[in-house]
């Protein structure tokens, strides 16, 4: 028994054959980095369109690696909501067309869900209940899970996601797309207190986060109010690095200290964190030291599972022994309703 899971929510084509005990028989990622680099953020036209090219390769590939027939798949998984419409009708596409030609069941899978699924599949016992921190691309979201796929939202970002927060302060620096791991490589070695970054509703009492006060207090330290254009040329590496690790620093205090927030208000003992973002070395030994000081158990998603991936779509078994399949009219649904 495997499934064979699909994800285009955003810029990566990716597809895995999973088997029943959790084991990868197959995964294969097609980036799109260097076609939207020049853009410094994700061009949905364009995403969806290299997703239109890359989706039967790259299941093809998933496939072949696995060494599996179609016969033997024993359901389709797709990433439907949340994400870009054009990225996410691909994959919704491909694994219809599949489902009804190999006269499979369908599964639908939030990926958000999956991100925080990533931890759970790497963890030998279960994680839940635990709270759930998602920091991606597009997302800021803390969740109190009581399953895999009983997750209460909690609060998230009111405006730029974390992941967005990185790849804009980079562009500012013109540090190239996505902007996260060329941002945490200078911060690395820059001065985290070289500037006061607002870190906005840190102390607040409730789970909501905001990041466009911090990118503009960047933008002002780097060519002060009111100017258009920045002033490239005045800085030199230091400066940039004392930039990136002083705006990583602001970051990272607020996600901890929310997400320390949650675990004491829902009485868990396990901290689960996935998504992108979730890649970042100082964000992940400041969570382990937040650990070890609150005597909360901690499971981050491996790095090669933080970003977008398929084999995250393993969350879809869950849904699979509930027996929750969907309907071919299954449709996408780009935004987020709340309470997810
Ligand atoms: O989860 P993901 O691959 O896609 C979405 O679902 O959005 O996350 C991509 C985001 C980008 O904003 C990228 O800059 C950020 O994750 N990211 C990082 C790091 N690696 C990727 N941010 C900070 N530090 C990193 N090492
Ligand atoms: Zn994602």
């Amino acid at each position: 028994m495997a499934l064979l899971t699909i994800e285009t929510t955003c810029d990566e084509t990716a597809a895995a054959v999973i088997d029943r005990r959790g084991v990868v028989l197959g995964s294969a990622i097609a980036t799109q980095e260097k076609l939207h680099e020049r853009f410094t953020g994700v061009v949905p036209e364009i995403a969806s369109r290299a997703h239109v090219e890359r989706i039967l390769p790259v299941i093809d590939s998933a496939l072949t690696q696995a060494a599996i027939k179609p016969e033997n798949i024993t359901a389709i998984a797709v990433a439907h909501t949340p994400g870009l419409a054009g990225s996410l009708l691909v994959g919704l596409v491909a694994a219809k067309t599949l489902a009804a030609a190999w006269q499979k069941p369908l599964i639908a899978i939030n990926h958000l869900h999956a991100h925080l699924y990533a931890c759970q599949f790497v963890s030998p016992e279960s994680v839940y209940p635990c709270i759930g921190l998602v920091v991606s691309g597009g997302h800021t979201s803390l969740y109190h899970c009581t399953s895999a796929l009983d997750l209460e939202y909690l609060g998230g970002t009111i405006d730029d996601a974390a992941g967005e927060a990185f790849d804009k302060v980079a562009a500012m620096m013109r540090l190239g797309f996505p902007g996260g791991p060329a941002v945490s490589r200078l911060a690395s070695t820059g001065d985290p207190k070289a500037h006061a970054f607002p870190r906005s509703m840190i102390h607040d009492d409730h789970f909501n986060f905001s990041f466009s006060g911090l990118k503009t207090a960047v933008r002002y330290a780097i060519v002060g109010p009111g100017k258009q254009d920045f002033d490239l040329v005045k800085m030199d590496d230091v400066a940039k690095a004392n930039v990136c690790a002083s705006f990583q620093a602001a970051v990272v205090d607020v996600l901890v200290s929310k997400a320390i927030r949650a675990v004491r208000r829902y009485h868990v003992t396990q901290l689960c964190v996935g998504g992108g973002v979730a890649a970042n070395r100082e964000l992940r030994r400041s969570l382990e030291q937040a650990a070890g000081r609150g005597g909360f158990r901690l499971t981050i998603a491996p790095p090669e599972l933080c970003t977008d991936n398929a084999v995250m779509g393993a969350i879809a078994w869950e849904k699979f022994h509930r027996g929750e399949f969907a309907t071919l009219d299954l449709d996408i649904q780009p935004g987020l309703q709340r309470g997810y």
